[in-house]
């Protein structure tokens, strides 16, 4: 077993196994997590399960948390990298993430055992929000994306919300979280670039037909510019809400550094908002293209 080095970016002193420390005034946690497993899914994407003490489990779809990498022989990063919470069980106290294998971080993350401890700053950010009158929702993502929209998806179908799941992958390998949607009882649309199947113009009109069918109350997507902004040009001309999850580098995540900036659309006046800490999910009529 390793103990993960913390370095001053956590800007915390180490605390003790499966334990929690407050960072005074921010409401934010740094839970000293302890990995059950961390397995590939395919040759690209890996699942990271740690047992996370206290609030970290109670994690809402949508909020991220900031993990401390370890240190390899090749890479030593420095900075805590963002992962979406991909499922948390506050019954059983279980977090999971799925990542895919990117540069020194992730890397770090890939070398993890079961065993060894993880700083995880979190949960931190702002989750996505349903409404009480929705009564199906669609949700569209690519790659990680579906790490954000499979909790959001089970966060629906607890609140007895239906909802179609378009999965957008490179080919069959890359298709992620299908189980996760099917158990929720989503109608699940794969669409495909090795058979042309994942196109703007096929996934325009899956959308659509989810709209002629009424099962578009609103709209969620998270992993793709592109279908980002077909979402966004198809809910201004559909009259239908939608938030995003988006993506930034980060350092600090906890609002201060604003290296995280991005510009959004608010009524006409362009406005810059901080991932981390505003987001990471915002209203998708609002977003702007990256
Ligand atoms: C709120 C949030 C949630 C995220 N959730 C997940 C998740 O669930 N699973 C997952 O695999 N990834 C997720 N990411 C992205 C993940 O944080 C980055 O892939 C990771 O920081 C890369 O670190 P690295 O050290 O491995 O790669 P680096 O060496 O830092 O970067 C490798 C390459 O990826 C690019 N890159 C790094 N970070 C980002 C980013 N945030 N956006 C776009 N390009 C980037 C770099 O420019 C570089 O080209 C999330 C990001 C955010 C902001
Ligand atoms: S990462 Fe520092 S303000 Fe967002």
């Amino acid at each position: 077993m390793r103990q993960i080095a913390m370095t001053a970016a956590g800007a915390m002193a180490a605390n003790t196994a499966g334990s929690v420390l407050r960072l005074p005034g921010s409401g934010v946690d740094d839970v000293r997590a302890q990995v059950l497993s961390n397995e590939r899914v395919n040759d690209t994407y890996n699942l990271l399960v740690v047992a996370a003490p206290g609030p970290a489990s109670r994690a809402v779809a949508g909020q991220f948390f900031h993990l401390q990498c370890p240190t390899t022989d090749r890479d030593a990063p420095y900075l805590r990298r963002p992962m979406s919470t991909y499922r948390a069980e506050p019954q059983s106290g279980v977090v999971e993430f799925l990542y895919k294998v990117n540069g020194a971080g992730t890397r770090g993350l890939a070398s993890l055992e079961a065993g060894d401890y993880l700083s995880m700053l979190g949960p931190l950010g702002v989750g996505f929000a349903l409404e009480p009158d929705w009564r199906h929702i669609v949700v569209l993502g690519r790659g990680v994306g579906l790490a954000t929209l499979a909790p959001l998806a089970e966060m629906a179908a607890a609140r007895n919300i239906g909802v179609t799941a378009v999965i957008s992958a490179r080919d069959q390998d890359q298709v992620l979280s299908v189980p996760r949607f099917a158990d929720i009882g989503a109608h699940v649309e794969i669409v495909l670039d090795s058979d042309g199947s994942s196109s703007v113009d096929n996934v325009e009109r899956l959308l659509r037909r989810c709209h002629a069918e009424g099962h578009a109350d609103a709209f969620f997507t998270c992993g793709s510019n592109r279908l980002m902004l077909l979402m966004q040009r198809l809910g201004d001309e559909l009259g239908i809400a939608g938030q995003v999850a988006m993506e930034q580098q980060m350092a600090c995540g906890l609002g201060m550094c604003h290296c995280c900036v991005r510009d959004f659309r608010v009524a006409g006046e362009t406005v810059s908002r901080r991932v981390c800490w505003d987001g990471p999910v915002f209203a998708l009529a609002e977003a702007t293209s990256w």
